[in-house]
């Protein structure tokens, strides 16, 4: 493997606050070099080291690969006249993901494993370089292991949500369905994943339904995430909090004791813009987690029902405009934020030892992500050490 050298770059975030100014480790006229698919060295630009290889940055932003710590993408279908529905005023419910599950249990193998490529690559164009992947459009054990056995191809981040909804076939019989969860469905599926997760909200999980399947989960050995407050008040992000869940993901709806449990505990809370924008949802309170001492977290939700964009620049842009987050904030939260959501150390920052992720923006600073909102700002992208979009 070669060395890269990254130079001229004009405004460099390492989210390192020890490389640099404030949280983000803001650095002016820097270099960078990775070697061996990590970075080996930080600096000013005019002391930089040889490398093999050579990439000018030109004078543009140079920023950590975007981390989006909750994507959905193994599935099939569309539900794009459920969307037009809801702009006429059809609320979102959980209901809808019955659609796709029926799609994907009829998909090929070859269909579910493209769509899912297809979409990594649409992310990774964006800027993404980590991707956590979801199962739960299967909720039968074959379906649910083909969907981890797709996901685990795009990445290691693979999460076991057989308990989504309850699927049709248990219609009546939502706790015949969580003990097919929390039992044999986990143990097919255990060996597949990293995290499980569990829809706990209105029209899906109840908190005792949630609790039995995430013991399970951990007991066998798998971290703990909790889709939580999204539809409505509820149990989901105090028990997130309770099992030490690495994230509470939605937090719509929250009360004084959920922000309160959130900021003292190491529960990440992941805010999803684009689920917000495509339900026509009120958006959280970013502003009120980070005053309160929470951390922040972005990532996309891409999924066909509410929210179907792998896009964090916009998810950025959203969270400034909607949810009351500085640019920098919301940077870092789609970047280290997401990797702290994810328990890794390795990404979201650019400090020396981490993954050679890097996004290579065609502007001079990280505030043109919400400042030009919908402008495909990504000149190139940078994984494992490697130029895998853009110049190169
Ligand atoms: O995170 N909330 C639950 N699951 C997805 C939506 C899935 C769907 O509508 O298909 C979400 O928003
Ligand atoms: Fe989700």
């Amino acid at each position: 493997m070669t060395s890269l050298l990254v130079d001229r770059i004009g405004l460099l975030i390492t989210n390192d606050p020890a490389r640099g100014d404030g949280p983000l480790g803001l650095r002016r006229d820097a270099a960078l070099i990775f070697d061996g698919g990590r970075v080996a060295w930080v600096g000013v630009a005019s002391a930089a080291p040889a490398a093999d290889r050579r990439l000018d940055a030109g004078g543009r932003c140079v920023l950590p690969g975007f981390v989006d710590s909750h994507t959905h993408l193994v599935f099939a279908g569309d539900r794009a006249l459920e969307f037009a529905a809801r702009m006429t005023g059809r609320p979102y419910a959980a209901g809808g993901i019955a659609t796709t599950v029926a799609a994907t249990r009829g998909a090929t193998d070859e269909a579910l494993v493209a769509r899912a490529f297809a979409l990594a690559y649409e992310a990774l164009e964006a800027g993404t370089t980590t991707l956590e992947v979801k199962s739960g459009y299967g909720l039968t054990v074959a379906d649910e292991v083909r969907s981890l056995r797709v996901a685990g191809a795009l990445t290691g981040d693979t999460t076991y949500l057989g308990a989504h909804v309850v699927p049709p076939e248990y219609a009546g019989r939502a706790d015949d369905y969580v003990a097919l969860v929390a039992g044999e469905m986990l143990a097919a599926c255990a060996p597949l994943a990293r995290w499980a997760d569990v829809f706990c909200d209105e029209g899906a999980f109840d908190a005792d339904q949630a609790r039995t399947v995430l013991t399970a989960a951990r007991a066998s050995g798998l971290g703990l995430r909790v889709h939580a407050n999204q539809l409505a008040p509820g149990p989901g992000v105090a028990l997130a909090v309770e099992l030490g869940a690495a994230s509470a993901d939605h937090c719509t709806y929250l009360s004084v004791a959920d922000v309160d449990a959130l900021a003292g505990s190491d529960t990440v809370a992941t805010l999803l813009p684009g689920a917000e924008f495509s339900t026509r949802a009120p958006y959280p309170d970013g502003r009120r987690l980070l005053d309160a001492g929470v951390t922040v977290a972005l990532a996309s939700d891409c999924n066909p029902g509410s929210s179907y964009t792998t896009n964090l620049p916009f998810c950025i842009a959203v969270a400034v405009r909607e949810m009351g987050l500085t640019p920098d904030e919301a940077v870092w939260a789609a970047t280290a934020g997401g990797a702290r959501a994810l328990r890794r150390d390795d990404i979201g920052h650019l400090g020396v030892g981490a993954r050679a992720d890097a996004v290579i923006l065609d502007a001079p600073a990280h505030l043109h992500l919400a400042y030009r909102p919908g402008v495909p700002l990504v000149h190139a992208v940078v994984r494992g050490g490697d130029v895998v979009v853009g110049a190169g």
